[in-house]
């Protein structure tokens, strides 16, 4: 596994198998669940073992060892065909974040060049995008809380923290930074509805790092906002179109609109392997309807009414005229347009 972990690992290589924090279970449970096969890996992505768009890019590249493991091992001249079945099931496994197709495509490359046993180079192309993905992470932590001017307690959604990531975090990883230079001194989180990141897996981060960290219902942010007690919203994001819209955890576009009434500041951090040059706006990507039963129950207890429907979409897209900065590894963009989104993504 990767030397640069120094916060909780959500995603583990160890004994020549993927080994994933169970976070369905967090924070009463710390389970690591042990993959051998891309299909398991595949179903582990979509119902929320690991989860996270960063986190989903990296668990799919180590899915491609043992998918690349298992072709080779039964057909050693075919395996190249006989693996896309399986690059098409990690595909599947969730639609929004991009981050999952942009790994599926850098390990595509790396097959392409591939001669004999594949594993050790696709191992080593995988660890890369981990380990790239936690030193981006300390970058944009060191950008973000940059930012902030004044000291200030902020507000985030979701959880983008060292659990959604390689390890640090995005939004997370600002925190962690600006914790550290005086810059944040506390944090209030939604908990975040109907999956509870903020409450299961933000708090217990934040618990575990000695950063103050207040719990909300997502009802309360206009009221907080209203009553000054926040400089800034701070966010992740699954996907950044070429315009600079940003699609993350439903209700973060409503977080936006309330920061820009109550004039906080809104920035949101994600790696380049989140910008997506290829969609023009937010209204354009697919947006991963959920069950309703994710609503409907709360931890195996049915909390709805019987009769009554539910609505769960995942994510929401926050049109880039609300964002004050977006902060990715190559520098930050502020108040992005399509412009600003293409040079920001042209430097190296
Ligand atoms: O449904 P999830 O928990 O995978 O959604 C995660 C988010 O929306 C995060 O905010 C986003 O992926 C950024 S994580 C660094």
């Amino acid at each position: 596994m990767t030397d640069q972990a120094d916060t909780v690992e959500a995603i583990r290589w160890q004994e020549n198998k993927l080994q994933l924090l169970d976070q369905r279970v967090l924070p009463h449970e710390i389970a690591y669940l042990t993959y051998g096969d891309a299909h398991a890996v595949a179903d582990a992505i979509r119902d929320m073992v690991v989860r996270g768009a960063p986190a989903i890019g990296i668990t799919a590249a180590y899915g491609i060892v043992l998918a690349a493991r298992a072709c080779f091992a039964q057909s050693p001249v075919d395996w190249k065909r006989a693996i896309e079945a399986d690059l098409q099931t990690l595909t599947a496994s969730r639609p929004t974040a991009v981050n999952l197709f942009w790994a599926i495509e850098r390990m595509r490359e790396v097959i392409a060049g591939i001669e004999g046993d594949p594993e050790a180079a696709l191992l080593a192309e995988a660890r890369r995008i981990h380990d790239d993905d936690i030193a981006a992470n300390r970058h944009m932590g060191e950008l973000g809380a940059a930012l902030i001017e004044a000291p200030c307690a902020i507000l985030t959604h979701c959880n983008a923290g060292a659990l959604a990531t390689g390890g640090y975090g995005t939004a997370l990883g600002v925190v962690r930074a600006g914790f550290a230079a005086g810059k944040i001194t506390s944090v209030y989180a939604d908990e975040t509805r109907p999956w509870m990141q903020g409450a299961r897996l933000t708090a217990w981060e934040m618990v575990q790092e000695g950063i103050p960290v207040t719990l909300q219902a997502e009802g309360a942010a206009a009221h907080l906002m209203k009553q000054g007690r926040v400089g800034w919203v701070i966010v992740g994001s699954d996907r950044i179109t070429a315009n600079g819209d940003v699609v993350n955890k439903i209700g973060t576009y409503g977080l936006a609109v309330l920061a820009r009434h109550h004039g906080v500041k809104f920035m949101v951090v994600a790696p380049a392997s989140t910008v997506d040059m290829s969609i023009a706006c937010g209204d354009d990507v697919a947006i991963e309807q959920r069950s309703p039963d994710e609503v409907l129950y709360l931890a195996g207890q049915r909390i709805a009414a019987e009769g009554a429907e539910a609505w769960n979409p995942a994510f929401d897209v926050t049109p880039a005229a609300l964002v004050d900065a977006i902060v990715t590894e190559r520098g930050v963009v502020r108040n992005p347009d399509v412009e600003k989104m293409r040079a920001m993504m042209e430097r190296a």
